[in-house]
């Protein structure tokens, strides 16, 4: 087994109550006010920067057209006195309708533009610590593992090394920086994981990985191979399996803090090929990411322990690699579901549903309160609501609870419906399901839809789609860059959070 990609290579995270003499650069936030550009925050940080020093950033940045829009940069050489070579203005919009979110994206647009730089001090901390804390971390975000020079080929391209937050007096912010911090670990545990190319990451391997992670925090963790899924039922992952020589496997990962049961599934594919129905050449690369469900639920129990959080949290985590062989399933063969359901697989390319199906029966056994399943399921829902907004289905009141959440926290997930009118269209003429139905209407509900027949009577149940949100295959934007995103992370943290505090 290969180390895991060392986290160390983050940027540090501190909180000063000045500006240190090792500072490189100095960012600032600009907001738009009917009076003009303005920095911002403008009250308790004042005495940080001082009345002159204020007035005079504010004259320069005027001078050379800044403006404050939404992530526009500015950097100008630092005015006398500063400590700093320079300065780096990001935008923050407009003065009354900055939130977490805008901080997140525009600490994140900073953090970005200081590739080469060895320390950063801001006083965006005035604004949110937290969200400016995340937005710098994971704008740092890089991926150099795979690199012959793991430190990024030059100097002056590599990420930040280290951001100082301003703050009022020295106890000011700790507790949300430590949450800050830790949230934006797991987003890049998450990231790791998903950029983790398929050639390195297949289940033994994936399994062994988080296994390792959830040792280290202490957590008890089962793992099932591929004799053991055979033995106890689990047709779905076996069936999606064993078209690979590099065989399935089932991971478990338990988090003990309260007596509320919360039970995560998330869809670990390492890579999809489509199997049999395979699928066309172009960009199939980009399903090295079908296993970043997995790997989002995985960061999220380990970062639920790391924040003691008062509940009992189970990630339970099917991973398979979905490949075409003298061995892999045929269009037209039937499985058995964990449990005791069977699926005639008429579609070997909509295999997560399969795999997804076998591990909610499992996690249904231990009576959750809430069951919520992250998946890159369907390209339909790239279709139906583009590459930056999962769809949430589910049990209607968890499924707008989750929806909400996620918008909060700018994941913005949307509450999509399961019409019951699709769900005659996954019958079998043999078994009783079939994997796909005759159509690409509703392609996403429709995957919803055959999810919902494993989710017991009574439990509070979201399925999380997030086929496009989950891996960027264009530009950076915000604090984000390309390849694995790290969503639907935060949507996740803040939906336990949320059912911690009943
Ligand atoms: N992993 C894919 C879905 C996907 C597509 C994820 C694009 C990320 C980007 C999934 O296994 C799949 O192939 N789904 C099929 C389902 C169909 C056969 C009903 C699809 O969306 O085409
Ligand atoms: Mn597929
Ligand atoms: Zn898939």
């Amino acid at each position: 087994m290969t180390a895991v990609a060392d986290r160390s290579l983050g940027p540090e995270l501190a909180r000063t109550v000045t500006i240190g003499t090792d500072a490189d650069v100095l960012v600032v936030g600009l907001v738009t006010t009917d009076d003009g550009v303005a920095l911002a925050p403008s009250d308790e940080f004042t005495d940080v920067l001082g009345t002159d020093l204020r007035a005079a950033l504010t004259e320069r940045l005027r001078a050379v057209g800044a403006k404050g829009k939404g992530e526009e940069l500015t950097r100008i050489p630092a005015p006398e006195g500063l400590g700093v070579t320079s300065v780096l203005a990001v935008g923050l919009g407009a003065a009354d309708k900055v939130d977490a979110e805008q901080i997140r994206k525009s600490a994140g647009v900073a953090s970005r533009a200081l590739t080469g730089v060895g320390t950063a001090v801001t006083t965006l901390s005035g604004l949110d610590l937290g969200a400016a804390a995340e937005g710098f971390y994971l704008g740092a975000y890089n991926f150099p593992v795979f690199r012959s020079d793991k430190s990024a080929p030059k100097p002056d391209e590599r990420p930040v090394r280290r951001i100082e937050f301003l703050v009022p007096e020295p106890d000011f912010g700790e507790e949300a920086l430590f949450r800050a911090q830790a949230v934006a670990e797991a987003v890049a545990t998450t990231r790791d994981f998903v950029n983790t190319p398929p050639s390195h990451l297949y289940p033994a391997e994936f399994a062994a990985r988080a296994q390792q992670l959830a040792e280290a925090a202490g957590l008890e963790v089962e793992v099932l191979d591929e004799k053991a899924l055979a033995a106890a039922g689990y047709g779905g992952i076996v069936g999606v399996g064993k078209g690979s020589s590099r065989p399935p496997r089932l991971i478990r990962i338990t988090y003990r803090g309260g007596a509320k049961k919360v039970a995560l599934v998330g869809k670990g594919i390492t890579f999809d090929t489509g199997g049999i129905s395979i699928k066309p050449a172009a960009n199939m690369e980009n399903m090295t990411s079908d296993m970043a469900g997995a790997a989002a639920v995985i960061a999220t129990v380990l970062l639920a322990a790391r924040l003691s959080l008062p509940i009992t949290v189970t990630a339970t985590v099917p991973m398979a690699e979905n490949m075409p062989s003298d061995t892999a399933q045929r269009p037209g063969d039937v499985l058995t579901q964990y449990g005791g359901i069977t699926v005639e697989v008429i579609n070997t390319d909509a295999e997560g549903r399969l795999i997804l199906a076998d591990a909610m029966v499992r996690a249904s056994e231990d009576d959750p309160d809430y069951l919520i399943d992250v998946a890159t399921l369907t390209g339909a829902q790239l279709v139906a609501l583009g590459t930056r907004t999962p769809g949430v289905m589910g049990t209607e009141e968890f499924r707008d609870r989750v929806a909400r959440i996620s918008q909060q926290v700018g994941e913005n997930a949307w509450a999509m419906p399961l019409p019951a009118e699709l769900r005659a269209d996954l019958n079998s003429k043999v078994a009783d399901l079939a994997n796909v139905s005759p159509h690409r209407h509703g392609g996403m509900l429709v995957a919803g839809l055959y999810l919902k027949e494993f989710v017991p009577e009574g439990v509070q149940w979201a399925h999380l789609d997030v086929a496009g949100p989950a891996y960027n295959t264009g530009g950076p934007f915000g604090y984000i860059g390309k390849g694995g995103t790290g969503v639907p992370v935060r949507t996740l943290i803040a939906v336990l959070d949320d059912i911690a505090a009943e």
